[in-house]
């Protein structure tokens, strides 16, 4: 999708320099021919090789009513956590029954609205969930499917704050005897709930599928408990997402049949083995579909030389677009998109404008030489950066360009001062 062409570097088509210049800096560029391409490859690869399978993107990587309609142009459900998120869907009139609810404290009013549009699944994450979900139901007459989301107590190779799977966790029902068994069999017997089966999830950007493949034995285990207490075979088992993507060098994006594959020849094995129908596979990737297929575009300005110690180019944006370098240590990769064919010699720190020591996008970059009024282009920021972004200093949030083989269009217009204090009100004591 990166292509460079006479010093210039190009997005999907798109002359980038060009871009920043129509648009503004700093902003975020998404192209949906990547993201097509990711869909189609789970299709091909998953969908179409397995039937009774789903793929629903996970929404928080990032959701806009955009987002929305290529997800259900490409024929992927789509997976939210939240009354956000959801309302977001049900405005670019995503189909209803392909909508799947996870959430650890999903509120009444989610709870209500979800259930008001019909949505496909609700991922129940602790037990007062269901009583309330069944109240709701009660109330409107209406009966709702659900999953149970467990915490298979596996640990995931990654950052801390984006692992989920393990037993201490805010996530999910833990696998004690008498906390699992109890809420299965009541979810079994409800009126008001058809219980259609599990879910997990491990964590986040994992470059291997062991967690994957330990958490799936696990809940296969589960399974079988439940076939022999209670003679109940469960329909659909939801394995989560976390597929990781590539950031630097560092990293190698494997193929999804790499996680899915396994993951399939183990459950169809096992449904053999215990003779029964295999349940439907459903899977949630998130920054896989969406990550690589996005850029952000900044100015260059300050730029300060500490002799012997480190050159620090600032961008006008930071933090506030992109927490995940301040947040996880995240690594990224960049050019000059003006001199994008230039020898790359010059090892600077890219810091952002936020007043906070701690807003650095990216810690020793080699670059050709940098000047104020040059355009820095960060990739694979299309996951997790417009969906975390924050008004932090009072910066505005950015707008977002979609491009497609040469063509461009805001989908997110750039938030302005006058929207940024539009709920304010000063007060009358
Ligand atoms: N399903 C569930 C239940 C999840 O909790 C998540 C991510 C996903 C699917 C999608 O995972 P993915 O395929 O995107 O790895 N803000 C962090 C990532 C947090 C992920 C939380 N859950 C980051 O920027 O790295």
């Amino acid at each position: 999708m990166l292509r460079i062409k006479d010093n210039i570097l190009y997005f999907d088509g798109c002359n980038t320099v060009e871009l920043a210049k129509s648009y503004g800096t700093p902003l975020y560029v998404l192209s949906e021919t990547a993201i097509v391409e990711r869909c189609r490859e789970i299709k091909e690869t998953f969908l179409n090789k397995y039937e009774r399978t789903r793929a629903a993107y996970a929404s928080k990587a990032f959701l806009t009513l955009a987002m929305c309609k290529i997800i259900e142009r490409e024929g992927l459900c789509l997976d939210v956590v939240s009354g956000g998120e959801l309302y977001t869907a049900i405005k670019a009139d995503f189909p209803a029954e392909r909508i799947e609810f996870n959430g650890n404290n999903k509120s009444l009013e989610e709870l209500e609205l979800a259930i008001d549009y019909n949505i496909g699944r609700i991922i129940v994450d602790g037990f007062d969930e269901l009583d309330i979900i069944e109240d709701i139901c009660r109330k409107k007459g209406k009966k709702t499917n659900i999953l149970y989301r467990i915490t298979p107590g596996v640990k995931s190779d990654s950052h801390d704050y984006i692992v989920t799977g393990k037993k201490d966790s805010k996530f999910g029902f833990p696998l004690d005897d008498d906390v699992i068994f109890p809420a299965i069999e009541k979810a079994i017997n409800s009126p008001y709930v058809n219980f259609l089966g599990l879910h997990f999830h491990v964590g986040s950007q994992l470059h291997t599928n062991e967690s994957h493949l330990k958490a799936l034995n696990i809940t296969l285990k589960l399974i079988k408990d439940l076939i022999e207490r209670y003679d109940y075979v469960i329909k659909e088992l939801n394995v989560g997402g976390g597929y990781g993507i590539r950031y630097t060098d560092a990293d190698d994006r494997k193929p999804y049949a790499y996680f899915l594959d396994p993951i399939m020849e183990q459950i169809e094995e096992f449904s053999k083995n215990m003779n029964i129908t295999r349940p439907d596979v459903v899977v949630e990737p998130g920054r896989s579909i969406v990550g690589e297929a996005g850029i952000t575009l900044y100015t260059i300005g300050t730029i300060k030389d500490i002799k012997g110690v480190r050159k620090y180019v600032s961008v006008d944006g930071g933090m506030t677009d992109n927490i995940r370098p301040a947040l996880y240590q995240a690594k990224y990769e960049g050019l000059i998109a003006n001199k994008a064919g230039e020898p790359r010699n010059d090892l600077v720190t890219i810091s952002g404008k936020c007043c906070e020591s701690g807003d650095i996008l990216i810690k020793d970059i080699y670059l050709p030489k940098a000047e104020r009024g040059d355009i820095l282009a960060v990739f694979s920021t299309g996951a997790y950066c417009y969906a975390m972004a924050s008004n932090y200093n009072k910066n505005p949030m950015l707008a977002t360009v979609l491009v497609k083989e040469g063509k461009s269009q805001v989908i997110v217009k750039r938030q302005t001062y006058e929207h940024m204090i539009a709920n304010e009100i000063i007060p009358s004591l």
